[in-house]
């Protein structure tokens, strides 16, 4: 079947999501200890439940390898009424192969340069090194504020779920020589909300900071 793209690059696409034939992969995928690990999730819903609950995901895409129109993955981001948090499962075959880096990096493209998001989170526990360093190449940074404490499904320990962000370099100046402390500001003065990443303060770009 012809899908929509709706982002790529020379390897891998974003495209349209069809339920008829991505969602047994998925389904299929959630099944694997990998990904249960990963989410520190495991569905006990047969594949019909599965199917018939539909789509909560504000945007989703199966991903594609260009190569051989391969089905390697899903991608999708939370839905419409909460923050944006961007989630990747790539099917077990093709892992390891830089197809989740890929894929990750066009999501979050998608998510700046059409949906229009300002920035988008992603979790990831401390056991995924491979999540973990698809973040970092992918430019996200840690955000312990949206940490969260979960009990790890199979040994019941405490595990966190560490949170990371990625602004859009769009809609956010980034102000290196700005001592932390600095807050932004509004066109009328008021203070917002001054965010922290690393040391340094991240200002939107339609606001002019006043120095206090
Ligand atoms: C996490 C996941 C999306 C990563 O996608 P992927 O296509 O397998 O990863 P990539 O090939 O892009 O590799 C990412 C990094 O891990 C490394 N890596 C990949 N496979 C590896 C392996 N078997 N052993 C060690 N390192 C490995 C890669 O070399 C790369 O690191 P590098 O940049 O230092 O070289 C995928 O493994 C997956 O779907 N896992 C299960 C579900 C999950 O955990 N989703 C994320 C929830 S937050």
């Amino acid at each position: 079947m012809n899908r929509k793209t709706y982002i790529s690059d020379d390897a891998i696409a974003l495209a349209e999501y069809i339920p008829s034939e991505d969602a047994q992969d998925q389904y299929n995928c959630w099944q694997d200890e990998g990904t249960q690990s990963g989410y520190n999730y495991k569905r006990t819903e047969s594949f019909e439940e599965y199917y018939s609950s539909g789509i909560k995901s504000r945007f989703i895409a199966t991903i594609i390898r260009l190569s051989d129109q391969a089905r390697v993955g899903a991608i999708f981001l939370s839905p419409e009424d909460t923050e944006p948090d961007l989630a990747i499962m790539i099917y077990k075959p093709f892992r390891g192969a830089g197809c989740g880096t890929r894929a990750f990096l066009l999501g979050t493209h998608y998510c700046f340069d059409v949906l229009g998001l300002e920035y988008v989170y992603a979790g990831c526990f401390a056991h995924n090194t491979l999540s973990r360093k698809m973040l970092q190449k992918c430019g996200f940074h840690p955000y312990p504020k949206g940490n969260q404490a979960e009990k790890h499904i199979i040994t019941g320990e405490e595990i966190v779920q560490y949170d990371y962000v990625k602004y859009n370099p769009e809609c956010l100046e980034f102000d290196l020589g700005t001592v932390i402390g600095v807050p932004s500001v509004d066109e009328n003065g008021d203070v917002l909300s001054k965010a922290l990443v690393g040391s340094y303060v991240i200002i939107p770009k339609s606001h002019v900071p006043n120095p206090i």
